[in-house]
């Protein structure tokens, strides 16, 4: 079979509808339980024949093009898996960037998951659903995620994964500070927190646990999530470890007025939408 020449591919961003952090583990890393969704906001890749080093070309100058960026590591990893010598060369990643950068949506890792699918493809490597896991699990906790879609429970460091009933569709309205959160500052924040945290949990009303940590030090996000509930949201959160808070609407008519509401000169305010596992799997080609 000849090998395909180019390959496109939509990166869904993910919510997370709660997030639970339950402790420290020995890798350093925290123990996590948080509900994953997608959501109707994506990226396009594509991947490309291009004689030369491997390269990646993004629209959003915020998006690093090099070893920073997780599509460079899942390449060097399937280069690797392919049994090929040296570094990976003659593929050009284009990264159409509609997912905010360091904002808890899963943009980066969205992006490594399509593509360990599509240089798989290109590089003829047939893997099996266990080892592309495993891939993923490496670049980063939330990788594997985006090989399901949908309503998921994330477990572990938030790489096992329990594919969970579909939710009713729901309308998002996504607030983007007009600054990003590094996942790992995040969770230092969290552990600083830790003994004010104790015994809050379900008192506060709180569904991310990273929410309390990230609002110490940037108290607008706290503000967002009041501002997106008496908007109407029935849920409002910070997504992962932020910067991104969302609200999820029932009707369409107030997530707009809410769009509205929310708009300011600092931050971006995007309208979007729940999808469920089937849609995520015929759109992401997974
Ligand atoms: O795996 P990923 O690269 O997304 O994680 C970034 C950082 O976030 C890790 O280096 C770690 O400090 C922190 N993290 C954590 N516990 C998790 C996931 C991430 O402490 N379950």
């Amino acid at each position: 079979m000849a090998a395909e020449r180019s390959i496109t591919r939509q990166a869904f961003a993910k919510i997370n509808l709660d997030l639970r952090v339950l402790g420290v583990r020995p890798d350093g890393y925290h123990e996590l339980r948080t509900t994953f969704q997608s959501i109707a906001l994506a990226d396009t890749l594509t991947f490309a024949h291009a004689l030369g080093p491997f390269r990646i070309l993004c629209d959003d100058p915020a998006c690093p093009v090099d070893a920073r960026n997780l599509v460079w590591r899942a390449a060097e990893q399937i280069w690797k898996a392919a049994r090929r010598r040296g570094k990976p060369h003659d593929v050009t990643v284009r990264i159409a960037k509609r997912i905010p950068i360091e904002a808890g949506l899963g943009g980066g890792s969205s992006d490594a998951a399509a593509a360990i699918q599509a240089l798989a493809a290109l590089w003829g490597v047939k893997l099996s659903r266990d080892r592309r896991r495993r891939i993923a699990a490496e670049i980063g906790a939330d990788v594997p995620y985006f090989f399901e879609g949908g309503t998921a429970l994330g477990e572990g460091r938030g790489d096992r994964l329990v594919p969970l009933p579909d939710i009713t569709p729901a309308w998002v309205v996504v607030t983007v500070p007009g600054f990003g959160v590094s996942t790992k500052e995040a969770f230092g924040w969290w552990d600083d927190a830790q003994v004010r945290q104790v015994g809050r949990a379900g008192r506060d009303g709180h569904v991310n646990d990273l929410q309390l940590a990230v609002a110490g030090r940037h108290p607008i996000i706290n503000k967002l999530v009041a501002a997106l509930k008496r908007e109407g949201a029935f849920r409002a959160s910070l997504s992962g470890s932020g910067s991104a808070v969302f609200g999820l609407f029932r009707r369409k008519v107030d997530a707009e007025r809410a769009s509205v509401a929310l708009a300011g000169r600092r931050r971006r305010v995007l309208l979007t939408r729940t999808i469920d596992r089937p849609t995520y799997r015929r759109l992401a080609a997974k």
